[in-house]
């Protein structure tokens, strides 16, 4: 494993049945063969404490929507101070399945408790880390309900309008600052929707020494 490499931090986000945790896995693998650490994760659940939180915020009792963007905002906080700062200050690439926009697509615009106001929540939360680049699966509500299965947790629950509300949020945030995103059409197959990620990421990776 190379030590000297630039630490890179990439988010993934999307709607519920973009795929982000194929193509995280995908990433992983296409990063590994270019020598880098790398480190997958997610949110929310991506530390011990988190998969508590995980538990009670996607199936846990209802919940009031400041209460549900709080415990998101505290396994961010932890997620962020034990996992994801460390792996970073070694050298490793932090490939994090969803991150800071999820609170403002679900809690800020879905539950309508307002972008600016849950993205300050976040940043706070995360001392104000950003990641490199952030990768949004875009695919429509309709496909990526189709392609959910099993029990649905607390959001999948909710109805198509919501998730195209997600969905816009996702848009939005990528088309107000093109340098830090790329938005990649997810309903193609995975190896092509791969093929589209990794160019994105073959340009803020820099070169092995
Ligand atoms: P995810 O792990 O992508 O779901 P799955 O493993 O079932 O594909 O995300 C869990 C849910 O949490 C998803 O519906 C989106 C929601 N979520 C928020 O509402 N806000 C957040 O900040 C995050 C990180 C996730």
């Amino acid at each position: 494993m190379t030590t000297d490499a630039a630490p890179l931090f990439i988010a993934l986000e999307g709607g519920d049945g973009a795929g982000k945790t194929t193509q995280a896995r995908m990433l992983r693998d296409w990063l590994v063969a270019r020598g880098r650490e790398v480190v997958v994760t997610r949110e929310p659940g991506g530390t011990e404490l988190g998969r508590t939180l995980r538990r009670e915020v996607l199936h846990g009792e209802d919940l009031d929507p400041r209460t549900e963007a709080l415990l998101y905002a505290a396994d961010r906080a932890h997620h962020v101070a034990t996992l994801v700062r460390p792996a970073l200050a070694r050298g490793a690439v932090v490939v994090t399945d969803r991150y800071i926009d999820s609170s403002i697509a679900y809690q800020g615009a879905g539950r309508r408790l307002g972008r600016d106001e849950v993205r300050d929540l976040s940043r706070w939360a995360t001392d104000g880390l950003l990641p490199t680049l952030t990768v949004v699966l875009d695919v429509d509500a309709a496909t990526a309900a189709a392609r959910r299965s099993g029990a649905p947790d607390r959001l999948e629950r909710e109805p198509s309008h919501f998730h195209e509300e997600v969905r816009s949020t996702f848009l939005a945030l990528a088309s107000a600052e093109p340098g830090r995103y790329a938005v990649v059409d997810a309903s193609r197959p995975p190896e092509v929707v791969h093929g589209a990620v990794v160019e994105s990421v073959a340009r803020v990776l820099e070169p092995v020494r």
